[in-house]
């Protein structure tokens, strides 16, 4: 089973803007069915989803605020990690924090026959790989730079390019990690 973390950046590597905002990102043309695209990725390869509290947030703000509200947006078990104490939504999720490595087991049978999407942030993402845990990186990279914000991926940590595609606005890469032997 694969776990992949899939994400879109700036050029720069930011995921987000110093503010949290994702408006550099949201209004650029994609098909989302196409090359590396995001709802296909979803459909084929994702079995359970693991996000810090950031990323949570901003969907609960964002994505399910509303008059009504509306509803989580994925049918897969999703963890999220935080220290706190979070607002709750209904849902398939499970509240966790401390090691990442300690919980991915469950991830993983929770997935089934799909692997476990690290939706983010960076360093979510960076804890997966410190325990050797993450398989693939795909990057979509909108075409702007933003200076400063949430980090890509803030490690030291060898890749290997495995596919390139053009999904209109976007450069798509997808990347293996490579487990160097001491
Ligand atoms: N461009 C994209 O496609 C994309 C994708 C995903 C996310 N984003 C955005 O990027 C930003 C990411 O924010 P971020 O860098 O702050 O990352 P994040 O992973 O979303 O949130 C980080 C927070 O998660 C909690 N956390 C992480 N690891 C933990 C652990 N092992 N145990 C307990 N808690 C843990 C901590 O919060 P507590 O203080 O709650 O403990 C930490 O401050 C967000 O704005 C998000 O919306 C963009």
């Amino acid at each position: 089973m694969t776990t992949t973390y899939f994400t879109a950046s700036s050029v720069d590597g930011f995921i987000a803007d110093p503010e949290h905002s994702l408006s550099w990102l949201l209004l650029r043309d994609v098909d989302v069915r196409g090359p590396m695209g995001y709802e296909r990725f979803l459909e084929e390869q994702v079995g359970a989803l693991v996000m810090g509290s950031s990323t949570y947030t901003w969907l609960v703000k964002n994505e399910l605020a509303g008059d009504p509200p509306k509803p989580w947006p994925y049918a897969q078990p999703t963890w999220v990690f935080s220290t706190r104490d979070l607002p709750r939504v209904d849902g398939d999720i499970r509240y966790a924090h401390g090691s990442v490595a300690a919980r991915h087991a469950e991830m993983v049978a929770a997935a089934g026959e799909r692997g476990v999407w690290v939706v983010g942030g960076g360093d979510l993402a960076g804890q997966f790989a410190d325990a050797g845990l993450l398989d693939e990186v795909w990057v979509q990279y909108a075409p702007v730079a933003l200076g400063a914000g949430a980090p890509l991926l803030p490690r030291v940590l060898e890749l290997r390019l495995e596919e390139v595609a053009r999904n209109r606005d976007f450069a798509c890469a997808r990347y293996t990690v490579v487990r160097l032997s001491s």
